[in-house]
């Protein structure tokens, strides 16, 4: 599905210069749950940005399907972000003036999808994560948990191919978090494509393939038994 060659991110301070990413080159196939694994500041977040096309790489060629997406226009680039992936971030972003199902609407919005549709659909992906109770609430009258629940369904409001996902559970309790791992889990049973940050070794083993940075650079990437191949 998505093919990263050498790719280098090198963050220029004026005076000093940060490597954050190293000639990484990997491959993540469609239908794969991977992790991205490593110590604070080795690059993990850097890379699920170049991946989403949040950022862009300073070195090295990354491929989606068979597209280019470095020598891409910005325009074309921003169309691909929109339509094919969905993003869930540690710290949930949702929009706080906007109540749940709102926030779930607006990616819907912007695709120019009929305001009908943009309700039922919403509706229907709050019910799948258990919201159905809590659609008009804003997110500060939700849990934590709830919060990254809204966060997933509004991810899910484009039908992703690919579900980035950064510390989704990093802001949560235990049991919470295993309710987004499970959700993040069903989602890739059904075909999507899931790539996780996590510093939580046993949800990485839960992952069909761990990638692990270490100092912006690729330390090792494996597979785990035939969970998901
Ligand atoms: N905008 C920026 N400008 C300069 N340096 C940056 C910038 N963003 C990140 N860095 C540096 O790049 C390196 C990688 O950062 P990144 O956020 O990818 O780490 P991470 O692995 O996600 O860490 P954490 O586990 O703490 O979230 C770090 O050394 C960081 O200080
Ligand atoms: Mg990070």
């Amino acid at each position: 599905m998505l093919r990263l060659e050498n790719i280098c991110k090198q963050y220029d301070l004026g005076d000093t210069k940060v490597d954050a990413l190293k000639n990484i080159s990997l491959e993540i196939k469609r239908g794969d749950y991977a992790a991205i694994m490593g110590p604070s500041g080795s690059g993990k977040s850097t890379m699920m940005h170049i991946i989403g096309i949040l950022d862009s790489a300073t070195g090295g060629k990354y491929y989606l399907e068979d597209y280019d997406i470095t020598a891409l226009p910005d325009k074309e680039q921003a169309r691909i972000r929109n339509k094919h992936f969905g993003f869930i971030f540690q710290s949930f972003n949702l929009f706080p003036e906007l109540s749940a199902m709102e926030n779930v609407m607006l990616p819907m919005t912007y695709a120019g999808i009929p305001v009908k549709e943009r309700k039922e659909r919403a509706a229907k992906l709050l019910y799948e994560v258990g919201l159905e109770h809590r659609m008009t609430h804003l997110p500060t009258m939700l849990s934590g948990g709830e919060q990254q629940r809204v966060a997933i369904a509004r991810s899910l409001s484009n039908d992703p191919d690919l579900i980035l996902a950064d510390e989704p559970t990093g802001n949560l309790p235990s049991d919470k978090g295993e309710e987004i791992m499970e959700i993040l889990e069903s989602l890739n049973k059904r075909g999507v494509t899931v790539v996780m940050v996590t510093h939580n070794p046993s949800q990485g083993k839960r992952a069909g393939y761990v990638i692990e940075l270490r100092d912006g650079e690729l330390c090792s990437s494996s597979t785990n038994g035939d969970s998901n191949v």
